[in-house]
């Protein structure tokens, strides 16, 4: 029976790059929609871009540009990550879309109706200087309890209290420092307390895994609270309707992002939507056609163990059958780190090493728990090693080249002990299909493993390289078995390694495998010239990548968390700034530096004189793009001697480096030589 799947993973931010431990869910992810397509379901992958909230609204804020144009550059970047790592989306969305605004609006609409939503003043800490309500992150100041200076506005890091920012001893906000005033304003709140028993139905019936179901008890334990569901603006999001000035809070929109980019690929591929998530006309015991599958980390689980199934209930949409909660990802036992290097994205790492390494290993890693998993770069490069190039690779080119160089390529008829070997290694189709299945990757990685070392094992003992001299058309037999030996292991390994599997498929002129393809073996048939399967990896590579991830650790952040608060210098005075010569410059001529391949050559038009300046942007801009473009200029800084040249002062941008790098424009009507004050 084909089955009807419809898989989503959480939607990642727009605020900051894909990194290595997103992946952990996108590669999880994606694996498990890959084998459900193997054995030839219909599987749907739908993801989107997070686009609303306050960080996303003060980078763009910080970077002088809107924030649409923030998050549709954003978008592009996480497309192009997500290519790279071949998670293969069958819609990749934007929260920040209609479709998406349609949905949030009817279900807060429904939700209103069952009497779910309440209004209720709150006081909350406003900023005067940012025009802007602060979130709980974004207050700093002494914990009422320990009395420790510069803790956040939930919580204190030193003695664990939790608290509101209101009850703060000297709160600033942490954006400019000033004192937030108190201010009252009328909220929304979502009743989740009313949903209480259907949420421990759904739980009953098998949601989540048991471990994440006692913490979900826990919860129930203390009791569910109403949830603040309304921003007052300016606030990035959609505005509540009826309202002037109250937005949806981002988490309201963000898992509808999931039905929004569902409806979105309906209607462009001809789908009925009603039927692939049925709440919006049809009543969700109208179909059960398609089983719907949730992916999240464990960072998440109250949004979308008790919040979001509550919202679905109360609005009539469907439920998912399962939630899969994975843990977070470590580098040799400790946190990512900007620091250490080891919060590497997504883009680095495709940079330096084949991306399919890093499937691979999760794969090796992963299982149903919630527990985090650790990549350990030693054992990434000895499994790399072993695995990737010493067993699966190795197979076939040491059948592939010897069948097309000597034999003209062609296979023969399997012998009985060709037949018992590729028997063996079919019969374990069920066994891998049910791990694959329950998310026991680590465990499908073992099985394919121990029958790579078969099939391994078995070329050594028929020693072709030795027969091919005296009995070419007995050795055409042993190539033959050893052929179908990895034709079976590109079918089992697909999921994990897809390019892998295409190329094998390529070499073997095979069309697309599937695991269908078991039930028959490959006999008198041609395949094409072996093609490089996997690189030995060293462990000198690894060590460069994380070389060129290091961050000077910002002081007063961990930087570890690309949805942190932002972390400021020092205050300083007028007098400090008034020694900043800032100067509005054109762009005259840019050329690419010889030896340097970050450095571009500026020469700056700053009013009446020129100046040359080495700018670190080659990753980010094209030459030709920027000629005529005005910048500002920081012109009274030292020339610098560089080994390319002399800098004259900097141009300014905002970015962390390398890609990223957003440089300032002044508006319109600012002229070369203009002060900036
Ligand atoms: N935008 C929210 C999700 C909204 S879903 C309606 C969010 N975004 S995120 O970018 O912070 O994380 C996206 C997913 O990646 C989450 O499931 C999160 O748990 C996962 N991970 C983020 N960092 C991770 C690690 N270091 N390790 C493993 N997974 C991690 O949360
Ligand atoms: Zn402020």
């Amino acid at each position: 029976m084909t089955r009807k799947i419809v898989v989503t993973s959480a939607l990642p931010y727009a605020n900051g790059p894909i990194h290595i431990g997103h992946l952990v869910e996108y590669i999880q992810t994606d694996i498990w929609v890959r084998f459900h397509k193997l054995c030839g379901h219909e599987c749907l992958y739908f993801c989107a871009d997070d686009t609303h909230g306050t960080p996303v609204m003060l980078s763009a804020r910080a970077a002088g540009i809107p924030p649409e144009q923030l998050i549709e550059k954003v978008h592009r970047e996480h497309v192009q990550d997500f290519e790279r790592f071949h998670v293969a989306f069958d819609n990749y969305y934007s929260t920040h879309s209609p479709e998406n605004q349609h949905f949030s609006e009817l279900i807060f609409k429904r939700l209103d109706e069952a009497g779910s939503i309440v209004k209720r003043q709150v006081e909350q800490a406003f900023c005067e200087t940012c025009n802007m309500a602060l979130p709980d992150r974004y207050v700093k100041g002494t914990c009422p309890r320990c009395k420790a200076e510069d803790q956040y506005g939930d919580s204190c890091e030193v003695c664990s209290a939790t608290y509101r920012p209101t009850d703060m001893v000297n709160p600033t906000c942490a954006t400019c420092r000033a004192v937030p005033v108190l201010r009252s304003s009328e909220h929304y709140f979502f009743k989740l307390a009313d949903y209480e028993e259907r949420l421990k139905v759904l739980i009953g019936q098998g949601y989540t895994q048991p471990s994440v179901a006692n913490k979900l008890q826990e919860w129930f334990d203390a009791g569910l609270k109403d949830w603040d569901i309304s921003r007052d603006g300016p606030y990035f999001g959609f505005k509540i309707p009826g309202e002037s000035d109250k937005y949806f809070y981002v988490w309201l929109d963000a898992p509808i992002g999931y039905i929004a980019s569902a409806k979105n690929y309906c209607d462009r591929e001809g789908l009925d939507f009603n039927r692939l998530w049925p709440g919006e006309h049809a009543s969700p015991s109208d179909s059960d056609e398609y089983e719907l599958y949730h992916f999240i980390g464990k960072d998440i689980v109250y949004f979308h163990a008790l919040f979001w199934p509550a919202m679905l209930q109360g609005a009539g949409f469907k439920t998912a059958k399962k939630l899969f909660v994975h843990g977070f990802l470590t580098v040799n036992g400790e946190k990512m780190s900007k620091s250490r290097g080891t919060f590497v994205t997504a883009a680095t790492f495709a940079e330096h090493l084949d991306t399919e390494y890093l499937r691979y290993y999760y794969a090796s890693k992963l299982n149903d728990s919630v527990h985090d998993l650790d990549l350990s770069i030693e054992d990434f490069v000895n499994k790399v090693n072993s695995d990737l190039v010493g067993k699966f690779a190795n197979l076939a080119s040491r059948s592939g080249p010897m069948l097309t160089k000597k034999l003209e390529g062609r296979l023969g008829e399997l012998d009985a002990d060709g037949r018992a070997l590729i028997d063996r290694m079919v019969a374990e189709r069920s066994q891998i299909v049910q791990a694959y299945e329950a998310l026991k990757y680590g465990a499908v990685v073992r099985h394919i493993v121990a029958l790579a070392d078969e099939a391994n094992r078995y070329v050594e003992s028929k020693r072709p390289w030795d027969t091919l001299k005296t009995d070419p058309e007995l050795t055409r037999v042993t190539l033959t078995a050893v052929i179908n030996a990895v034709r079976v292991l590109a079918v089992y390994l697909k999921p994990i390694l897809p390019v892998y599997a295409r190329k094998v498929e390529r070499f073997l002129g095979l069309s697309e495998l599937t695991m269908a393809d078991l039930d028959s073996v490959l006999e008198n048939h041609s395949i094409n010239p072996f093609e490089h399967l996997f690189k030995r990896v060293e462990a000198k590579q690894v060590k460069k990548m994380i070389e060129s991830s290091k961050e000077p650790e910002t002081s007063g952040s961990s930087g570890d968390s690309s949805n942190d608060t932002p972390s400021f210098k020092e205050q300083c005075d007028m007098s400090d700034f008034g020694k900043i010569d800032l100067r509005v410059a054109a762009i005259k001529e840019a050329d690419t530096v010889e030896g340097a391949d970050k450095l571009l050559r500026l020469t700056l038009d700053v009013g009446r004189v020129d100046r040359n300046v080495l700018a670190g942007i080659a990753l980010a801009y094209k030459p030709e793009d920027l000629v005529g473009r005005k910048v500002v200029y920081f012109s009274n800084l030292k020339p610098r001697k560089m080994r390319f040249g002399v800098s004259e002062g900097m141009v300014l941008a905002a970015g962390g480096g390398g890609k990223e790098v957003y440089l300032l424009e002044p508006d319109d009507g600012a002229q070369p030589g203009d002060e900036i004050r």
